[in-house]
């Protein structure tokens, strides 16, 4: 399978061990970044991860930040993504056969290593149950959200943010 993976700056080398655990097992992995531990902010990556997989370059999407909050928030944002946070095993399950998720988010900093492998192993196995139900709710779940063109695909819409954070506008923590 392709594998769209994305991560803010708290997570980039659990990131990189999901991706050799990806490439590992034979999955072609596109990276979205981040790449490195310097400020930035989950919602680019989310966004930019999840259109690949809306775009259908990418058959699935795993996502990480600290908490999994962020990011899998941001990506449930893109149109035609079903993002999941998991914590469990049964839960990234569920996911896939009655949600058909498209992605899968886990925090970096709250799930260990071995069940956030897991969890991905579980979620990349799972089917999909196509049940006349579960189609209509996720065509529901899915028409809650209206395209927006400005945004889909928009390398630049954080562009405003970005210049501000790297000018020191970034409010300290
Ligand atoms: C850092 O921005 C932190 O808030 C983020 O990694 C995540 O935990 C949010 O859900």
């Amino acid at each position: 399978m392709i594998i769209s993976i994305g991560c803010d700056h708290i997570v980039p080398d659990i990131k990189m061990r999901i991706s050799a655990y990806l490439k590992s097992k034979g999955h072609t992995v596109i990276d979205n970044g981040t790449y490195d531990f310097v400020r930035t902010h989950y919602p680019i990556f989310g966004k930019k991860a999840a259109e690949k997989v809306a775009s259908k370059e990418a058959d699935l999407g795993v996502l990480l930040c600290g908490t999994g909050v962020g990011i899998s928030s941001s990506a449930n944002k893109v149109k035609g993504i079903r993002a999941a946070l998991v914590r469990d095993v049964s839960t990234a399950k569920y996911a896939k056969e009655y949600l058909n998720a498209n992605v899968i988010a886990v925090g970096g900093r709250i799930t260990g290593i071995g069940l956030i492998e897991n969890i991905i192993d579980a979620f990349l196995d799972a089917k999909y149950i196509k049940t006349p139900e579960n189609e209509k709710i996720i065509k529901k779940i899915d028409s809650l959200i209206v395209n927006d063109k400005d945004q889909f695909g928009n390398e630049h819409f954080f562009d405003e943010f970005i210049e501000k954070w790297d000018k020191g506008g970034y409010p300290k923590e």
